[in-house]
């Protein structure tokens, strides 16, 4: 049976504004999540607190937060890869963090320069911190279908490492296609694995759309009770370690397809698509919005 309200998580301004090639000026990312929190979206993911020397695009992460109205009711996470970067965000004004792992050696190598080992021992550092300060952590495993550097991946890995992060006491953990390279064939049975080792109603999916299969992926994730779904404004997106990923789904044919199921949001799909119209003009781009294509002409 399909849930009867999903949550969606927008993750535009980090995940897909992370890989732009041009800077992109700080008041544009602060309107563009000022306008995504009126849309009715209860989780906005801002920032990453990061290198700026890996990632030179989320360089602003503490404008960003200290620009950004916090409206009631809406929670705007912020990547935290180590204790460092948690003491900013949390400086700058975070209240909730993710962190973010693999279930590839190779990708976390390549993302935050690290084995899959020592990346738990630094999310375990995080972890405690964030314990202290009474601060929320979603946890992402990424290449949950397929890497990048490894190919495929074992659904036993995947279930592996997110258990252990689940573990570790993050609320929620996020699936990462990082790639789009699942069908709902290897989401079926990699959830299978996984939910055998998590609680589904602490699960999220996060589908980049690079072979065109993320709403068909997340439509199989729904059927088998996932109510948590990543998604980007636009389809902006990509991962700089992850060359030639498209980005996530777009948040407004997310949206679309779940009001279409009878599914509830809480998201204006209207106000969702003038703040897609917003971001594309500012990068002067076309949207990936399929919804948004049909609807008007960008
Ligand atoms: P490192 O070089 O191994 O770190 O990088 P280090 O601890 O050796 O420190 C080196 C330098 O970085 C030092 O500065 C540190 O102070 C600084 P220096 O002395 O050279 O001037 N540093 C930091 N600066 C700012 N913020 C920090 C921080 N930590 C250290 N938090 C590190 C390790 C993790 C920092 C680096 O690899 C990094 O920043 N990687 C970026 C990874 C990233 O943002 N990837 C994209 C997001 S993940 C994604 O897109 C996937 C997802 O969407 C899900 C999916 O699609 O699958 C989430
Ligand atoms: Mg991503």
């Amino acid at each position: 049976a399909l849930p009867k309200r999903v949550k969606v998580v927008e993750v535009g301004p980090r995940d897909g504004l992370q890989n732009e090639k041009s800077v992109v000026p700080t008041p544009v990312k602060i309107s563009l999540i000022n306008m995504l929190a009126e849309t009715g979206l209860q989780v906005i993911e801002a920032t990453s607190f990061v290198s700026p020397k890996w990632v030179p695009q989320m360089a602003d992460h503490t404008q960003v937060m200290q620009g950004i109205t916090q409206l009631p009711g809406v929670s705007y996470p912020v990547l935290t890869p180590n204790l460092k970067g948690f003491q900013a965000a949390v400086a700058a004004g975070a209240k909730e963090v993710s962190i973010f792992g693999a279930a590839s050696e190779l990708f976390t190598k390549k993302n935050i320069n690290c084995s899959i080992d020592e990346s738990l021992e630094r999310f375990s550092e995080v972890m405690a911190a964030a314990r202290a300060a009474d601060v929320p952590v979603r946890g992402y495993v990424s290449c949950v279908l397929g890497c990048p550097y490894e190919g495929k991946i074992s659904a036993a890995k995947v279930a592996e490492v997110s258990k252990k992060m689940y573990s570790m006491g993050c609320y929620e953990i996020s699936l990462g296609d990082t790639i789009g390279i699942g069908t709902p064939g290897s989401m079926k049975e990699m959830l299978t694995a996984v939910m055998k080792e998590v609680p589904v109603g602490a699960l999220a999916v996060h589908c980049h759309d690079t072979y065109g299969q993320a709403l068909a992926n997340i439509l199989v994730a729904l059927q088998m009770g996932v109510s948590v779904v990543d998604a980007s404004v636009a389809g902006l997106g990509g991962c700089p370690y992850a060359q030639g990923a498209s980005g996530n789904v777009a948040t407004e044919d997310l949206v679309y397809m779940l009001h279409g199921l009878g599914i509830h949001t809480g998201v204006d799909l209207q106000k969702l698509m003038d703040a897609g119209t917003f971001i594309c003009n500012a990068l002067n781009r076309r949207t990936n919005s399929k919804v948004s294509q049909a609807s008007c002409r960008l």
